[in-house]
């Protein structure tokens, strides 16, 4: 288990340094950095980068102003003095799983259409019309590394009811296969696209303990009780995490465990810069922090108690 803790964490942890890196190359490739050497107003720049999409731009320029590359100056905006350094140890490398790179690089790559025109501002990473490139993303080994973590923490097997909010078009099968034809699993999502991969998938496998629903967990409401609730990458999808995260306790049963994984904001300085390019699906909102989701469990009527595994993982016992 901790290989597998340290093998998320460690690749997450890449993927904010890479973000890093591609989102300086943004500012080289469209003169936005030499620019900003003309003591211009923070509107004068917007106008004058020639970033169809403003925006993005506007996105970009805060971001930006986040990381501490530009500051603002009342109506101007600055290059402050800023230096990053990349860091891969002996001891990290063997962690880094080569797979997500080119899949990052399909990301960095959509910045440049998107920036063509405001109209579409996130026109392409949609869970829905581009299903298909989400599906490559989630079949990634570095998603079936947390699988096997929720497999683990959760305890699952079969005769278990686990349900997965946010389910994806992998994890059914992926999480499911941890069952059997005792237990169930339910996955909900909100994308017909995403479902039916899965559909097709849980089809082919034969797992006829899988169920799926086509759901907005922003509004579902669980009539049954599960042994575990799951949560991997779909916090960053919700403006306001606490109905979600009560909804989630609701639907356990006493020492039920819900599982959440997110690149916790607190544990990776400069995510914004990752942030950024989420940002192209237009649902994006944040990466929680461990503090939101602290204060919406002590809001929830319900006892509990938290375990953090690493960055990303939190445990939370309902007692
Ligand atoms: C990044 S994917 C993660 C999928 C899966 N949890 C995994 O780890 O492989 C996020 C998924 O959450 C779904 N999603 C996002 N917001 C949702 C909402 N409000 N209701 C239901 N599903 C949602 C998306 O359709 C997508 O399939």
């Amino acid at each position: 288990m901790e290989g597998l803790i340290k093998k998320l964490d460690k690749n997450i942890s890449a993927m904010v340094q890479i973000s890093m890196l591609h989102i300086f190359q943004i500012g080289l490739k469209y003169g936005i950095f030499t620019r900003l050497t003309e003591d211009k107003s923070y509107n004068d720049i917007l106008n004058l980068i020639s970033f169809g999409n403003k925006p993005l731009l506007k996105e970009l320029l805060d971001t930006y102003v986040k990381l501490g590359v530009l500051k603002r100056e009342g109506e101007r905006l600055l290059m402050d003095e800023f230096s990053y350094t990349v860091r891969l140890s002996p001891e990290s490398a063997p962690y880094i799983i080569p797979g997500w790179v080119s899949i990052f690089e399909e990301i960095y790559r959509m910045i440049d259409y998107a920036s063509i025109t405001p109209e579409h501002p996130k026109i392409l990473m949609d869970f829905d019309k581009d299903a298909d490139f989400w599906d490559m993303r989630l079949s990634l080994e570095f998603n079936s590394i947390y699988r096997k973590i929720i497999a683990k923490a959760g305890n699952l097997k079969d005769e278990m009811r686990v349900l997965d909010l946010g389910c994806g078009s992998v994890s059914p099968i992926e999480i499911g296969q941890f069952l059997g034809p005792n237990g169930k699993y339910v996955g909900v999502d909100f994308s017909p696209g995403i479902l039916s991969i899965a559909e097709s998938r849980v089809k082919g496998a034969g797992f006829d303990w899988v169920t799926l629903r086509e759901l907005d967990i922003r509004k579902a409401v669980p009539r049954n009780r599960y042994d575990a609730v799951i949560m991997s990458f779909v916090l960053e999808y919700i403006d306001s995490i606490g109905r979600v995260i009560k909804t989630a306790m609701n639907a356990l049963e006493s020492g039920g465990r819900l599982i959440i994984v997110e690149p916790f904001k607190e544990n990776y300085p400069n995510i914004c810069a990752w942030e950024f390019f989420e940002k192209l699906t237009k649902e994006f909102n944040s990466f929680p922090t461990k503090s939101a989701i602290l204060g919406a469990l002590e809001n929830s009527p319900h006892e509990f108690k938290l375990k953090e595994l690493g960055n990303s993982v939190l445990i939370i016992t309902k007692l």
